[in-house]
């Protein structure tokens, strides 16, 4: 072990600290140690640190806010106001998806800390009849989606899935993907790829260890997608199949539609390199990012750093002024893609986060701190939007589309379990009404769906309505994925009957479970 070489580097970067308990580690520590530091590049990384830390001293929220504009009229789709365009769209990606040109890349390198499970988030099922994981759901979502475009186009096809992982969630995640026989998906057309991990630093630039032969090290932020595909040849392997559209998203959103047709088709026929599906935003506190254009470039700005008066800002039409709320669904053409990771990358800068990081003291004691004492640095996924030539944003309905689940039951009442469990009932819901279904109660009256019109003519729950009581549950309803991908092909299973909760429909057929278990 050459252990001289790793300390003069240190010395070097100013990092010679982190051998400071090697002469009471095991040999066993010695080893790890020593290895983890042989890979790092400590100028690099100090030179992430100085970049990042004058970026985040230099961008006060004032000056975030005066150089903000909404997205312009011209580059938005909307699913109910271009209402009568959405069906070519839907046709246009699902034309693409049998042409074999459509990949869905899913960021799922995160650490879920607020969720609170030591297990990737993808992993988590979060109460519905079927008990499946978000990861089953997607899945499914894929192989329905292919089985779609075959049955329009009568030639077999299939959607790619890369999934990124991190340091942290790799193993897991693909040990689980084996255990559940990738889902009945083709093995080969899984690819799992790993981000790269920074370490945590003090506000001195010294990096952090968490105990005395380790580093405190966190996964690069979603951002760090770019380096990962470049590192790990990702891109090659899609050239290779022909890939020419990339549907990328977050593993946390129950209801994604995983490459979605309508969204590939709208991008394709647009002509776009890049685009953003967004729901509105509606509440200035939301904690969603807003895609707008900052100094003339499209961007998503996260909630963190606006003020509360720029968020709370109403257009004319009493709507807030920055309400394209970012879904975390972004489409890339490869070319773009290509350009990003081979030219651009190195242009993107880290963000920075204020964090609570255990450390060990100079006695070697763990320390855990009880306000913020250091930082942890990440790329963002969407800082490339700003080098599209056509960038497009489409918008989508939150209640058909986006239920994160980031916290948990006990810590928060929004983006819970409950919740997400709560939205995709009530989508469900929502199809069997719409394919001409019923529900009716144990006394046999008709449950009250409390329709209204959405501006889509279809019949949609009051979803706000139905989470914000408690009392006020949904009808527990649930179509597996493989029978409908978006509320289609329903009407055969569903018109003209009358159902009991709970409803599940999936591949053997309808079933009904009532109170006491018939
Ligand atoms: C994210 C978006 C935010 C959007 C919100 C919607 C980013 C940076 N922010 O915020 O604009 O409004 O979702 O729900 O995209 N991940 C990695 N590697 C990492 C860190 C995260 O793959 O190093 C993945 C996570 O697994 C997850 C996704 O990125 O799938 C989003 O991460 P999360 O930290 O939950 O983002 P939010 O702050 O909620």
């Amino acid at each position: 072990m050459d252990r001289s070489g790793v300390s003069q580097r240190l010395a070097e970067a100013g990092q010679a600290h982190l051998l400071q308990f090697w002469d009471v580690l095991s040999p066993e520590e010695q080893k790890e140690l020593h290895r983890d530091l042989k890979e790092m590049d400590f100028k690099e990384i100090n030179g992430f640190f100085k970049s990042a830390m004058e970026i985040s001293s230099s961008s006060k929220h004032e000056k975030m806010d005066t150089r903000m504009e909404p997205v312009p009229r011209d580059v938005l789709g909307s699913v109910t106001r271009d209402r009568d365009s959405v069906r070519d769209w839907e046709d246009a990606g699902l034309l693409c998806i049998s042409q074999n040109k459509v990949a869905a890349l899913l960021l799922a390198g995160g650490q879920g800390t607020r969720l609170g499970v030591s297990y990737p988030k993808g992993m988590y099922d979060v109460g519905l009849p079927s008990h499946k994981t978000l990861f089953q759901i997607q899945a499914e979502r894929i192989l329905k989606l292919q089985d779609l475009a075959e049955k329009k186009h009568k030639t077999k096809c299939c959607i790619p899935w890369y999934i990124m992982t991190s340091g942290r969630t790799m193993d897991s995640t693909e040990e689980f993907f084996s255990n559940h026989n990738y889902f009945g998906l083709d093995k080969e057309k899984v690819v799992f790829f790993q981000q790269g991990m920074l370490p945590a630093m003090d506000y001195n630039g010294k990096i952090i260890l968490e105990s005395k032969s380790k580093l405190s090290m966190a996964p690069d932020g979603n951002g760090g997608l770019y380096r990962a595909l470049e590192r790990q040849k990702i891109l090659q392997k899609m050239q290779q199949r022909g890939i020419e559209c990339i549907h990328v998203y977050c593993v946390d959103n129950i209801l994604v539609k995983v490459a979605d047709p309508a969204f590939i088709g709208f991008c394709v026929q647009k002509r776009a390199d890049c685009g953003a599906k967004v729901v509105e935003k509606t509440n200035p506190t939301e904690a969603v990012g807003v895609v707008c254009k900052v100094d003339g470039h499209y961007q998503v700005v996260e909630y963190s750093e606006i003020t509360l008066a720029t968020a709370e800002k109403r257009s004319s039409d009493g709507r807030l002024a920055f309400n394209a709320g970012n879904v975390a669904n972004h489409f890339f053409s490869f070319s773009f893609l290509k350009d990003i990771v081979q030219k651009y990358e190195p242009q993107l800068q880290h963000h920075v986060a204020q964090k609570k990081i255990p450390y060990v003291n100079e006695t070697g004691a763990v320390i855990k701190p009880d306000k913020p004492n250091g930082i942890k640095m990440e790329k963002f996924v969407f800082d490339i939007f700003q080098f599209a030539n056509t960038f497009v944003v489409y918008e989508v309905l939150r209640e058909d589309e986006f239920s994160p689940l980031k916290n948990a039951d006990s810590q928060e009442s929004k983006d819970t379990p409950t919740t997400a469990r709560h939205a995709l009932m009530s989508l469900h819901h929502r199809w069997v009404l719409n394919a001409g279904g019923h529900f009716i109660d144990e006394n046999g009256r008709h449950v009250p769906a409390i329709p209204r019109d959405d501006e889509a003519g279809s019949v949609a729950l009051d979803v706000n309505r139905n989470l914000k009581d408690g009392t006020d549950l949904p009808i527990k309803c649930e179509i597996s994925p493989l029978v409908s991908y978006g509320g289609e092909g329903l009407e055969d299973l569903v018109k003209g009957k009358e159902f009991h909760p709970t409803l599940t429909i999936d591949e053997s057929g309808v079933h009904q479970l009532v109170k006491n278990g018939v």
